[in-house]
């Protein structure tokens, strides 16, 4: 047998059939598991995929092109390649595998949604009741956002837990996208006390693009799709013993929720932005509370929707 697996066994395939075999053979005694299983099962697939579509030697190298300009365009403030996962619906799919354990019903923990490339560590630490915004005050609508961080399972509230938050600037950027915004404009962590309550000011989001200057936005391009999120705030929520939530919730009204570019709109985080009276630091709230399991009722859902929790890494 040749080194690529080909067999001289006289008859005729059209395209060697043990070639695939014969890669996925090559992985040695030290890979661990996992590795080897994802490895495997990746080999398998690229290689059906280019068997099935007949891949030519321009078309593969027209992709490998692309990878390559997604890691030149990445640093600490860019992430090409989570961008070009988006857009192909990955990071939401792994996303709902990962996360298997929430779902939509109201009696739930929280739905997970995808954390997106915008998050920044060491978000400002806020006290309850403070404003998210700085620099940019006058514009956007005024949003009062409150509500509860509770557990799932006895509705108690969860003290100590942290609410990361962030969201996009009325001209549709992060504040890292924008060198006229404030650092750590509309950022901030908030700790709940023993009533598990929170609040804070904030805008209402606006649907924005997602940078679609490099690879990502060329495949959007090739597929005749645009660039559009629908409004959305995101956070992490965290709290000693409880599994950490990653999240954003939807403004019910805004365009694009039925076509999101990357695919994370789930029904259960739609939320309604209302008028409010009487505070004159707000034009609107948005009540919205948080449910949390801990990582013991966590494991016990995940064995029953048969999620397991194993990783590998190169
Ligand atoms: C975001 O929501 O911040 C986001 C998610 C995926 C791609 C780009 C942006
Ligand atoms: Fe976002």
């Amino acid at each position: 047998m040749a080194s690529n697996g080909a067999v001289s066994d006289g008859k005729t395939h059209k395209f060697n059939p043990h070639f695939t075999e014969a890669v996925i053979n090559a992985t040695g005694p030290k890979a661990t598991p996992r590795v080897r299983q994802l490895t495997s099962s990746l080999i398998r697939h690229l290689h059906d995929f280019a068997r099935e579509n007949e891949l030519t030697v321009d078309e593969w190298m027209s992709g490998v092109e692309l990878l390559n300009e997604a890691g030149r365009m990445s640093d600490d403030r860019r992430n090409e390649g989570q961008l070009v996962c988006d857009v192909l619906g990955l990071e939401s799919l792994v996303d709902e595998i990962t996360y298997k354990l929430t779902s939509d019903a109201a009696d739930e923990p929280t739905a997970t949604a995808i954390l997106g490339p915008f998050w920044r560590k060491d978000a400002p630490i806020r006290d309850m009741g403070d404003t998210i915004v700085s620099g940019i005050e006058g514009k956007g609508d005024r949003t009062w956002m409150h509500g509860s961080v509770s557990d799932f399972k006895t509705g108690q509230p969860i003290s100590g837990a942290v609410l990361d938050v962030w969201h996009t600037a009325p001209n549709g950027l992060y504040e890292q996208q924008d060198s006229g915004q404030e650092d750590m404009n509309l950022r901030g962590r908030f700790t709940t006390g023993e009533d598990g309550k929170y609040n804070f000011y904030c805008l209402r989001p606006v649907p924005y693009p997602i940078p679609f200057d490099g690879p990502a936005g060329k495949i959007l391009q090739a597929l005749d799709r645009h660039p559009m999120r629908p409004a959305h705030i995101h956070f992490i929520l965290s709290a000693p013993g409880y599994k950490p939530i990653v999240t954003q919730i939807f403004d019910r009204n805004s365009k694009y929720i039925e076509d999101d570019a990357v695919f994370a709109v789930k029904d259960s985080l739609l939320v309604d932005f209302k008028p409010i009276q009487g505070d004159e630091k707000a034009d609107l709230e948005l009540p919205y509370d948080f449910r949390m399991a801990t990582f013991e009722d966590a494991k016990q859902q995940s064995a029953l929707t048969g999620t397991t929790e194993q990783s590998a890494s190169l």
